[in-house]
């Protein structure tokens, strides 16, 4: 089918590249002739009619910025039969004959939905979780490990000073992609992940004891939020040890700030690839990232899909932090 408009969105929590990628998606499709339109606030806006027109310069000065320009939102009333009737009518009353989807998992299963209602769509990997299966990398996780990164560190000078135990929860939903990487950025003493069970004296409490006998006296325990109840876990650690511990939650500033070189340089080639694959009247697809390579494939297989969690990084930051 020839595409005369399509509509870009962002969909779910917002991640820092969001941004670059929305801009890539609305100069491709003018690049190539193709009319783009903006969806405010996710599957709302297609519900709502809260559609504007785009041009060059409405994407201009918001390549380092994060967040999303076009907002973004959880829809429930979309999930319903009515919702997505009148989502369709939007897109026809509108004119939109596709639309890029930026956004996680369930933003993939609203597209999956919309595509079978024949409006073609294109999923992107956005959220800082890096829990969407059919990919290796989700635009946003660079940064967020980089901020919560740049937390811990900050956190380690008062550890240290005091010397105390931290506990510090970081992002991911039910994942610990997010965990893994900044606990093994930080150098934590453990990491706990939703992936790996774990018991608290012989993963905390008895590698506190062995690396203090060495001479460590501050200690970063990096849990993900999947595992959460850092506050208790922060009490049990001090009761056990007699080494004072504070808890930390690090929360939704990891969802913020400018998105980095690598979050900046994927999003602008992934919304690239998208509007290519509208432009051929291809939907039903999702761009994602895989070794080295930037693909797309079929949304079914890629929501059927499972991902792997690195254990042999886990085992390494295992072994490293004695
Ligand atoms: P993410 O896209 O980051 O995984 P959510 O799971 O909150 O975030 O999904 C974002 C939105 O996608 C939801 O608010 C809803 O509108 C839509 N969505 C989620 N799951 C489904 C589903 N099973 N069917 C249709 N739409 C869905
Ligand atoms: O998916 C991104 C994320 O930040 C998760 O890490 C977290 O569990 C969730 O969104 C928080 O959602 P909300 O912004 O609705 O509090």
């Amino acid at each position: 089918m020839e595409m005369k408009t399509i509509g870009v969105l962002t969909s779910g929590g917002d991640a820092p590249g969001m941004n670059a990628a929305v801009r890539a998606v609305v100069r491709t499709a003018i690049f190539k002739g193709i009319r783009v339109v903006g969806i405010r606030r996710g599957y709302n806006g297609l519900i709502d009619g809260d559609i504007f027109e785009m041009n060059l310069r409405s994407v201009s000065d918001i390549i380092h910025r994060g967040g999303t320009v076009l907002y973004t939102a959880r829809s429930p009333e979309f999930k319903t039969e009515e919702g997505m009737q009148k989502a369709v009518d939007t897109c026809h009353k509108e004119g939109i004959d596709g639309i890029v989807v930026i956004g996680g998992d369930g933003s993939y299963r609203g597209a999956r939905d919309l595509s079978l209602r024949g409006i073609p769509c294109v999923g992107l990997p956005g959220t800082i979780d890096n829990d969407i299966s059919s990919t290796d990398y989700t635009i946003g996780f660079d940064t967020a490990m980089n901020t919560a990164m740049e937390m811990v560190d900050r956190l380690r000078d008062t550890t240290q000073s005091h010397e105390r135990c931290s506990v510090v929860e970081v992002m991911g939903r039910r994942a610990g992609y997010l965990a893994l990487q900044t606990g093994v950025a930080v150098g934590a003493t453990s990491i706990l992940v939703p992936e790996v069970p774990y018991d608290i004296d012989r993963d905390i409490v008895a590698r506190m004891r062995k690396t203090q006998m060495s001479g460590k006296k501050h200690f970063i325990v990096v849990v993900a939020e999947g595992v959460g109840g850092v506050q208790e876990l922060a009490k049990e650690i001090e009761a056990r040890t007699g080494i004072e511990s504070r808890a930390t939650i690090l929360g939704h500033v990891q969802r913020g700030g400018s998105p980095t070189v690598r979050d900046r340089v994927m999003a602008s080639q992934m919304g690239h690839q998208a509007v290519e694959l509208l432009s051929q009247g291809i939907g039903n697809r999702v761009v994602c990232f895989r070794g080295d390579k930037i693909l797309n494939k079929d949304i079914y297989e890629a929501l059927a899909e499972q991902k792997e969690f690195d254990f042999n990084l886990y085992r390494i930051a295992h072994e490293i932090s004695i």
